[in-house]
């Protein structure tokens, strides 16, 4: 299974999400790895600082459009579990990394500027579909979320789109920042209320694959 992680924005949380949902697959005894297509290479980094100890998230890096599909699609024949950690631009590897999905999340930020990049993103979004001529699952996540109630323009603007959003979201917390300098998820983190809620993301994440499955 691939699953992309993207958005036209930068700093909407890709790495965050990519690195935490990895560390939740890899602690479900799934094979899992992230493939860092941003050329910051945050995933690299964060996994270069993990323990060994710890159940394994291997990187790899794979900026090279020509070869990425190849490439990913050789590493979902090893893996259960493929992230892809996607770049904030309208590059072609943007596209390339819908079109491999079988499940695309696209993280945002419920601001107004987020929103407006999010009509960008659609176009390239339904130019995916049409290109591998069938539907490509995706849903939204609500990340840095700063309230219990998502704002009402937020959510009309999410509705119209068609695709769905994750019941789960995740809140602006301190243990993202500090767990990802030391290689760790918040999965593996003191904060108990960042551990519950990607817990609780993971298991919303689940069901979906199982959806996704039964459909083939
Ligand atoms: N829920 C959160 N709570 C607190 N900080 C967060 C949260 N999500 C992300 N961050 C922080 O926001 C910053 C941007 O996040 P991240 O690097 O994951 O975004 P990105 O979309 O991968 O960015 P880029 O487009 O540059 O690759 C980082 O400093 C990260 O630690
Ligand atoms: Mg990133």
């Amino acid at each position: 299974m691939i699953i992309s992680i993207t958005s036209l924005k930068g700093g909407v949380g890709k790495s965050t999400i990519a690195q935490n949902l990895a560390v939740c697959f890899a602690h479900t005894k799934y094979k899992v790895c992230i493939v860092d297509v941003d050329t910051n290479q945050s995933s690299l980094r964060w996994s270069g600082l993990r323990d060994e100890a710890l159940p394994g998230v291997p990187v790899y890096v794979l900026n090279d459009g020509v070869e990425l599909s190849k490439n990913v699609k050789h590493l979902n024949d090893s893996h259960e579990v493929v992230i892809i950690d996607g770049t904030p631009s309208l590059s072609q590897v943007t596209s390339k990394i819908i079109v491999l999905a079988d499940l695309v999340i696209i993280p945002i930020q419920p601001s107004g500027l987020d929103i407006w990049a999010t009509e960008k993103f659609l176009e390239r979004y339904k130019d995916a579909e049409v290109q591998k001529e069938s539907p490509i699952p995706a849903q939204f996540l609500i990340n840095q979320n700063q309230s219990t109630n998502l704002s009402r323009e937020v959510k009309d603007v999410l509705e119209q789109t068609e695709i769905p959003v994750f019941k789960s979201s995740l809140r602006t917390r301190i243990a993202y920042r500090e767990a990802v300098i030391k290689g760790l998820g918040v999965f593996e983190y003191k904060d108990e209320k960042a551990k519950q809620e990607i817990a609780d993301l993971f298991k919303e994440l689940q069901t979906i694959i199982r959806k996704l499955n039964k459909r083939k």
